[in-house]
């Protein structure tokens, strides 16, 4: 009797578990990452009974922990937790001392990836100040930009960097303070900051300020969907959520972890170096990514993680064979943006590495991780994912991408297999702390009444959508950017920078795919001025003065009039769809020529090399 009970209890659990495989296929990983999602709110939350809230009470936690244990090793340097404790209480002190900094003050940080770039923020956060992270690769006329937005004082800069800032006209600095990262300084406009690291103090501050996990930690500039790039505030609950990311992945205190992407973006400051301190973990960091390096640089530190955007991984996949590259000891590969064809030939080439590939915004807490071993999605929508991280998909009218709204005002949402704009609402867990001086653009992002009178989500301007298994997809990017080099390109930014050449009248700017290469090359279509020729060698001038080289326009396009019958992103579409083929359209087409400096007149046969590849852009 009992034997009989028992053997028919197996039977039905056997068929619970069958049933589970078939129709719930994911079920356990579901779970299991729901589990150390908890399980990481948890660890989390009892940190904070200790006072470990922000981003640097972390830092200062393992620094106790694990004082000799190293952090970062770059170039010839190693530096232990402890060695960039004492220094960041040194700049702390030079900042104090010799520039009457104090908590709420905003300080711009221009560098390049090196230990001080740590040291300086570290120390900045020491004092309570908020820190704005410029990109190397802007020029003198958005460094102001960026200087009002963020409503920094204060601005230091990279030795290797100042002559950026020597760009900017003087009476334009007249009431910023500008610190030099050198033992000397190059001109009477900033003062040298080594010199006087040297003589202050290394000891704890006594009095470290006391911090609101709700308020603003970080300015990160995004250029995510109109215009001059945004001062996106980083808040501290979004820093110190970001810092689990290299634990959800799975890597622990022992990795070492190669970080190659700049610093003054956020998935390597917060992400990397941040999901490093988290771990306690060491980080080897490069200046610069560099393909020939790579593997060199991850067998000669015994690296085991790296991080990655798509990009990086397809630099890597065409670069020619190293003897390092199958001599490593990497084990997992963390980031963003990898295709799953560049993942297939990563993993044939450069051996097991486990790949964790996730979503995430500078703005929002919204983010996913791929934890199955599926190649394409870059997530799950399961119900277990939707209970910690809510988020919806919603059904847009692909004229003006704008969501469809029923009779009554609220939005549907997207069908399995359809494409949708992705939305999270705005939970304590979910901030959205907007565009610093910037209402109206950070009031664009959110949505309201989407489901029921009041409620208020955030628009990511991503279109995902997800199958019947309820693996998500990313599809695309809506809208006013693209991405390429990874860099979001503003178009808005780049037509009005076209706009101030003589000749060209008005300016359309969009990205165009080529195959072999990620995200889109800048293309611009181009009415000329009355009575006007086009001047490749004045635009190549002209853009070299004003924008960073990955947004310069690689195609032009010269057309007669813009079509005004159809509305801006309808044109924008049809001129996507029509790329770059001298074969499809009438108009003549340009490419440019770096070599001649010039835009040459793009013919069959060169549009045949480029798309080969034995073109390179
Ligand atoms: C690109 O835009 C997205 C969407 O707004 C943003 O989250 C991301 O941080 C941006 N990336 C860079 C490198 O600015
Ligand atoms: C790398 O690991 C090997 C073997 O465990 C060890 O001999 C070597 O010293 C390590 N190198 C570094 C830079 O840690
Ligand atoms: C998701 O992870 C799996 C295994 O770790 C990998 O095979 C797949 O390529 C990843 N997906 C993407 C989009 O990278
Ligand atoms: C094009 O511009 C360059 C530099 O501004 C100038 O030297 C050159 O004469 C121009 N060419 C023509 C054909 O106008």
């Amino acid at each position: 009797m009992i034997t009989l009970l028992f053997t028919s209890v197996v039977a039905g659990l056997l068929a619970l578990l069958l049933y589970q495989r078939v129709a719930y296929p994911f079920f356990w990983l579901d779970l299991i990452y729901y589990l150390k999602l908890r399980g990481y709110r948890k660890t989390l939350h009892a940190r904070m009974q200790q006072g470990i809230i922000t981003y640097l009470d972390c830092f200062l936690y393992q620094a106790r922990r694990n004082p000799n244990k190293p952090f970062i090793i770059f170039e010839k340097q190693t530096l232990t937790y402890q060695d960039v404790d004492r220094r960041s209480n040194q700049f702390a002190n030079a900042f104090r001392t010799e520039g009457s900094l104090k908590q709420g003050d905003i300080v711009a940080l221009l560098m390049f990836n090196e230990p001080d770039f740590i040291c300086v923020w570290l120390g900045l956060c020491k004092l309570g100040c908020e820190v704005a992270f410029l990109n190397v690769n802007i020029k003198a006329k958005s460094v102001l930009h960026c200087f009002q937005t963020c409503g920094a004082k204060t601005l230091v800069v990279g030795a290797d960097l100042v002559h950026l800032v020597e760009e900017v006209p003087p009476d334009l600095k007249d009431n910023i303070a500008m610190w030099v990262v050198d033992h000397m300084s190059p001109s009477e406009e900033f003062r040298s900051l080594l010199d006087k690291v040297e003589h202050m103090s290394g000891e704890t501050l006594s009095d470290l300020p006391n911090v609101d996990i709700m308020s603003n930690f970080l300015f990160i500039f995004t250029s995510g969907t109109t215009g001059l790039s945004k001062a996106a505030r980083v808040g501290h609950l979004k820093a110190i959520v970001s810092m689990a990311f290299f634990e959800m992945c799975g890597a622990t205190a022992d990795d070492i972890i190669y970080i190659t992407l700049p610093l003054y973006h956020m998935s390597a400051s917060l992400l990397g170096v941040g999901g490093c301190i988290h771990l306690g973990a060491t980080c080897v960091l490069k200046k610069k990514f560099s393909a020939s390096q790579f593997w060199k640089d991850c067998v000669k530190h015994n690296v085991t993680v790296v991080q990655y955007i798509g990009e990086l991984c397809r630099y890597l996949v065409n670069h020619p064979t190293v003897p390092e590259e199958k001599a490593h000891r990497v084990r997992l590969a963390a980031g963003s943006g990898l295709r799953s064809d560049v993942w297939m030939e990563f993993v044939n080439r450069f051996g097991r590495i486990k790949i964790r590939e996730g979503y995430g915004l500078t703005e929002a807490s919204i983010g996913f991780l791929n934890y199955t071993d599926e190649v394409g999605p870059i997530g799950r929508a399961s119900y277990f994912n939707k209970l910690s991280m809510p988020f919806e998909l919603l059904s847009y009218d692909p004229q003006t991408y704008e969501p469809v709204r029923t009779d009554s005002g609220r939005c549907i949402r997207a069908q399995i297999g359809e494409a949708g704009i992705l939305v999270a609402p705005l939970t304590a867990m979910n901030q959205f702390m907007g565009y610093a001086g910037n209402k109206v653009q950070s009031e664009k992002k959110l949505l309201r009444d989407v489901f029921e009178t009041g409620d208020v989500y955030f628009n990511t301007g991503d279109l995902l959508f997800h199958d019947y298994r309820d693996f998500l997809y990313f599809r695309d990017r809506i809208g006013d950017t693209f991405r390429w080099k990874g860099e979001n390109v503003s178009t808005t930014e780049v037509s009005e920078v076209l706009g101030l050449v003589d000749f060209i009248q008005e300016a359309n700017i969009y990205g165009v795919t080529i195959p072999g290469y990620e995200g889109r090359a800048g293309m611009a279509a181009v009415v000329l001025k009355q009575d006007h020729q086009l001047n490749g060698t004045k635009l190549y001038n002209h853009l070299v003065k004003t924008l960073p080289a990955y947004a310069w326009p690689w195609f032009l396009r010269v057309q007669t009039s813009l079509d005004v019958t159809e509305t801006f992103k309808q044109q924008k579409v049809k001129l996507v769809q029509e790329g770059f083929n001298p074969d499809v359209t009438k108009d003549p087409l340009y490419f440019l020529d770096l070599s001649q400096k010039d835009y040459i007149l793009l013919t069959a046969a060169l549009y045949e090399d480029i798309v080969s590849g034995k073109i390179h852009l």
